[in-house]
């Protein structure tokens, strides 16, 4: 399969074809989510929650996410490969937003995604004048938890409506080449997706958006200390990984392995 680019995701939105994407952390599960052919890896950082077991996103590191980066890119092959920018990575100033997306390029990534509307126009812009690619991400915005009072849905009053929108229109005016669209009601996601030229990439925000993301413990079914609304299990994992598991513990405990097959 040829390798996905920046230019075919573009390209989706007019051609009307919906863009999967997923999240990944580590080489392994990248290489099987590119074996199926989905169409983009996010190293998210919602690393912090499933994969470090932080309470939230806001105490993952750049040293984090650089090494997950790295570690994704060298197991995915063809899938569009696009790096979270953690927080405190590029709230500090265009040159460090620069640097820090540089530095996940280097370790792999071809794009980077940053969290933010209208207030963080400038930042895309001094990342994309770098030709470094861009993926917004606007609405429900975990590293503002505190802000929001928790996760809560966005855009819920007209003015908040108007806000997200704006917030949106910033995203595309600034360079971003996509945009994530997270906890909104589904009739506000389908006007901003049809109000953008650049495809819209939706988490809790409805179908009418021009892609998909979940993230990978979600779906499997591994990850279940909260279950929100939007998420749709797609298998069941976590008992059949526990099944096995107990299995082995038991032959271990009995003495049933290892057996002479599995002996030198
Ligand atoms: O960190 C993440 O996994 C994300 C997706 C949920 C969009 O930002």
């Amino acid at each position: 399969m040829k390798k996905t680019t920046v230019l075919d995701i573009a390209r989706m939105k007019a051609e009307k074809r919906k863009v999967v994407m997923i999240t990944a952390y580590d080489a392994l599960f990248a290489k099987i989510f590119d074996e199926v052919g989905v169409d983009v890896i996010l190293v998210g950082d919602s690393l912090g929650q499933v994969v470090l077991g932080l309470p939230n996103t806001l105490g993952v590191t750049m040293e984090d996410m650089l090494r997950h980066t790295g570690a994704v890119a060298r197991g995915r092959r063809r899938a569009y490969l696009v790096a979270d920018m953690p927080f405190l990575s590029f709230q500090t100033g265009p040159g460090d937003a620069i640097r820090n997306a540089g530095r996940l390029l280097q370790a792999g990534a071809e794009a980077v995604k940053l969290e933010g509307g209208r207030n963080v126009e400038a930042t895309i812009r001094a990342i994309v004048s770098c030709d470094i690619p861009v993926m917004g991400h606007v609405g429900l915005t975990p590293q503002s938890v505190h802000r929001m009072g928790g996760y809560r849905v966005q855009g819920k009053t007209d003015a908040q409506r108007e806000r997200l929108l704006d917030d949106a229109r910033a995203v595309q005016e600034a360079g971003a080449f996509a945009v994530v669209l997270e906890g909104m009601p589904a009739d506000l996601a389908a006007a901003i997706t049809e109000a953008l030229e650049i495809p819209t990439i939706g988490i809790g925000a409805g179908p009418r958006c021009d892609g998909q993301v979940l993230v990978m413990q979600d779906l499997l079914g591994l990850f279940d200390e909260f279950r929100p609304k939007f998420v749709k299990r797609f298998g069941e994992l976590k008992g059949p990984v526990q099944d096995a598991v107990r299995a082995y513990a038991d032959e271990v405990r009995e003495g049933k392995f290892p057996g002479r097959e599995h002996s030198f």
